[in-house]
């Protein structure tokens, strides 16, 4: 497995020029924690303010549009989030496959698209409670995650982090145990491993995502497979999203 873990922050729709004081402290602190990979992924009006505002972490970018350019009103191409200074894009987010009807070909498409212009890609995927209680959600996450992954992908240890979010944890303080996360990463590997052989799969990360505070940060990423963290609510103040980035370090140094 890749050895630095990856902690990378969504703020979703959150962020004005305000915030920018927030991304300067994270990056700041992070100069001091080269052991471990930071980025931010801020709405796309501040991705290149960002992308100027800071000298170590990634700047990213929450979706991009599957065409190269057009008549999409509101909408936004990979090569302009490129352009604006992302360096990778997350896709796939329940709340866009929920919110936006986005689903496993449009994704797929994405991430072409992404690819193209030069970025990485952070496919996210994750299960409903109800998928979870009928006991499916790793047959469910691992068919999800197949479908929507850009298909003869030649050199996704470059390319391609995965990130599992049970949509039961997003923004609600609850997480799954260690064993389940460790099991649903086992299993994630597992397909990757078939989709792209083990040399390739092996150097794809795994991010947990959903609920990931300072407070159980070290115990999520001491999970199997745990490559690091897609952080929601705790990436918006740069005190917390600094706390978990420091217990990532703690478990590489354990
Ligand atoms: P949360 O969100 O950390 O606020 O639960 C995670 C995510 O949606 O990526």
């Amino acid at each position: 497995m890749a050895d630095r873990p990856y902690i990378v922050g969504n703020w979703k729709m959150n962020g004005t020029r305000a915030m920018l004081s927030e991304a300067r402290a994270i990056d700041r602190s992070s100069q001091r924690l080269m052991k471990v990979e930071v980025a931010l992924a801020p709405p796309f009006t501040l991705i290149h303010a960002v992308h100027r505002e800071v000298e170590q972490i990634g700047v990213g970018a929450q979706d991009c549009h599957a065409a190269e350019e057009g008549a999409y009103t509101g909408d936004i191409s990979a090569a302009m989030v490129a352009d604006a200074g992302a360096k990778f894009v997350i896709l796939g987010h329940s709340e866009r496959r929920e919110n936006h009807g986005e689903t496993n070909a449009l994704l797929r498409e994405k991430s072409a698209a992404a690819l193209e212009a030069g970025m990485r890609v952070i496919m996210c995927c994750g299960e409903t409670e109800e998928t979870r209680d009928e006991g499916k959600a790793e047959s469910f996450v691992t068919r999800q995650l197949k479908a929507s992954l850009p298909e003869n992908l030649e050199n996704p240890a470059d390319v391609l982090t995965v990130a599992y979010e049970p949509i039961w944890a997003i923004g609600t303080g609850r997480t799954p145990t260690v064993d389940d996360v460790a099991s649903m990463h086992k299993a994630i590997r597992a397909l990757l491993v078939d989709l792209y052989g083990e040399e390739q799969a092996d150097e794809v990360r795994i991010l947990y995502g959903g609920s990931v505070k300072p407070e159980n940060a070290k115990e999520l990423l001491s999970a199997d497979e745990v490559g690091g963290a897609l952080v929601g609510g705790a990436s918006l103040t740069a005190e917390s999203f600094l706390g978990i980035v420091l217990a990532a370090a703690e478990v590489q140094d354990q």
